[in-house]
């Protein structure tokens, strides 16, 4: 598809955050919530997303069916199927070079989401109600940004329960 010149794409967030504000831990999500993996990869499809290099090598690849945008400052990394930028502000302008007609997707990790956050417009936070060991967290002040919880639905895996919510500012 073709993007309407002058038309630009909005940014959104999209991450999974427990109860203490633990988004990973050793590089990895400390969880496993496979409604949460398929809610991940149905919002960001047909969009591009924006992430850190250890957030990259986690998913081993850049994800099908959408862009993927890896912020590094090293020249060194290489980040097949992906594109490369060396800070935030030109990771957007790339994305929104980019032809995906959907949305920007802030997808971590945790200084990421810190420089990003301020940039989006929607948070789309899954809400995990317990508490988990971790060495990476989401900025513990995002309802600065976001004020109005417009959506949400609750969910759970095993004894495990969580909320998907979608907030605007
Ligand atoms: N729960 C969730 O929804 C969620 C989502 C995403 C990730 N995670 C978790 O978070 C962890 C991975 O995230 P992470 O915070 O360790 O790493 P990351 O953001 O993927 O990568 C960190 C690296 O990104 C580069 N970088 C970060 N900010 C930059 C900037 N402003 N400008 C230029 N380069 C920048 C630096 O690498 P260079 O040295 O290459 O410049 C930095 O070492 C994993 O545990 C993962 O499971 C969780």
């Amino acid at each position: 598809m073709v993007l309407l010149k002058g038309v630009s794409k909005p940014i959104y967030c999209i991450v999974a955050v427990a109860q203490n504000g633990v988004i990973g831990s050793q590089g990895r999500l400390p969880w496993h919530i496979p409604e949460d993996l398929t809610w991940f990869m149905d919002q960001t499809e047909g969009g591009v997303m924006i992430e850190g290099p250890n957030c990259y090598q986690e998913l081993g690849k850049a994800l099908p069916g959408r862009g993927t945008v890896v912020v590094s400052r090293n020249e060194q990394k290489s980040f097949p199927g992906a594109e490369r930028a060396k800070n935030l502000n030109d990771a957007i302008a790339l994305a929104q070079s980019l032809p995906w007609t959907g949305p920007i997707w802030i997808t971590g990790g945790e200084r990421i989401y810190a420089e990003g956050l301020p940039h989006c417009t929607k948070l789309y936070i899954t809400r995990i109600h317990r508490d988990f060991m971790g060495d990476r967290y989401f900025p513990h002040d995002w309802s600065r940004h976001f004020t109005k919880k417009v959506w949400s639905k609750d969910g759970c895996e095993k004894d495990l329960s969580y909320t998907f919510e979608i907030w605007e500012k």
